[in-house]
């Protein structure tokens, strides 16, 4: 029995293994419940009296030198299981949900509003959101003195690098401004964007929001067209039943200029509110692209003509989700943003 004691502290010297696996077999082997050493510790009885001193020490060295052994061949694999890995996974335990995000309801409406337009011939345009003068007022026929361009309203930037004043853009009609620029018509383009103005954050206001403009032009092009266009628009995004209306307003860069309202309904509390009363709601501004923004740009205006056309996408939101607070769209409350959309 010593002599095979003997032996094994030699075998277990000489051991190597080479992954995780190997070291677990290895622990098992020599020191799980039923391994050699246990075994040897289950023999000792049988070792006569007089020996058991020695033979005891021996058999504790003989586990130490085992675990020193194996815990190295552990360490050099990268294994830290103690316990037998097999046992650990049980493939029939329910699996952890994993939260998905889902699309912020901004990016829907913006979606939804795109593809309505794109049905009908308009593409995309994009522009920066820093912007010149020219771009943003000048080319739109803003007169010098507009109030549009007051430091209340235009969040002014600070240029180094040369005279002219930049500012954040305060619509997307400056993208229209680029596009006309570098392109003859025909012209069919829808331009959403973020906006910024100096205003005081409210419930119904925001320094920064969302717009889409859109901008037709083409040879006799008409204001009809463009109620067509609106209302096609408006049936497509509120339904079939939808109504709108023009009412006159200004723009410095049509002519004539209107506003669009929905018909939205009186039949609650909520309604009255919305609408003021009226159950009309404001949905865009529109109008005829003034034939001096077609000459800024380079388009003749005794051959083109066109329309144009601006909505708040926050206000559209609002209205469709029965938000009534501007402000959670920005404050990335997940309660909130969860609510809306397919899963992505
Ligand atoms: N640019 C206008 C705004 O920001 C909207 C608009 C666009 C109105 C095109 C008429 C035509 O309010």
């Amino acid at each position: 029995m010593l002599d095979k004691v003997k032996e094994l502290f030699n075998e277990i010297d000489g051991l190597s293994a080479s992954n995780k696996a190997e070291v677990e077999n290895l622990r098992v082997k020599y020191l799980g419940q039923k391994g050699i050493i246990k075994g040897l510790f289950a023999d000792f009885r049988n070792v006569p009296a007089d020996q058991k001193k020695e033979f005891g020490q021996l058999l504790n060295d003989l586990r130490a030198k085992a675990e020193e052994v194996i815990g190295g061949l552990k360490e050099k694999t990268g294994s830290t299981s103690t316990a037998g890995s097999k046992k650990e996974f049980d493939a029939s335990l329910p699996g952890y949900p994993f939260l998905v995000g889902s699309r912020h309801p901004l990016s829907l409406v913006r979606q939804e509003i795109i593809d309505i337009f794109s049905r009908i011939g308009f593409q995309l345009s994009d522009g920066p959101e820093v912007e010149d003068d020219w771009h943003n007022f000048s080319a739109l026929n803003f007169p010098e003195d507009h109030p549009a361009r007051d430091m209340q309203d235009t969040f002014f930037v600070k240029n180094n690098y040369g005279k002219e004043e930049l500012a954040l853009r305060t619509h997307t009609s400056s993208v229209q401004v680029r596009v006309m620029e570098g392109q003859q018509p025909p012209i069919r383009t829808i331009s959403p964007g973020r906006v910024f103005r100096n205003e005081a954050i409210s419930a119904r206001a925001h320094c920064i929001f969302h717009q889409i403009e859109g901008l037709y032009i083409d040879k006799d092009v008409s204001f009809a067209d463009m109620k067509q266009t609106l209302l096609y628009f408006a049936k497509e995004f509120f339904g079939e039943k939808t109504k709108i209306r023009l009412r006159p307003s200004y723009f410095p860069f049509t002519e004539p200029s209107a506003e669009m309202d929905i018909w939205w309904g009186l039949n609650n509390e909520s309604d009255h509110r919305i609408t003021k009363g009226t159950g009309w709601l404001e949905i865009l501004g529109c109008g005829m692209v003034d034939p001096n923004v077609l000459k800024n740009c380079n388009i003749d205006p005794e051959e083109y003509s066109g329309y144009a056309f601006g909505m708040g996408i926050e206000r559209i939101a609002m209205n469709r989700y029965g938000i009534n607070d501007l402000r959670m769209f920005f404050e990335n409350d997940v309660r909130f943003l969860k609510q809306f959309g397919a899963a992505l």
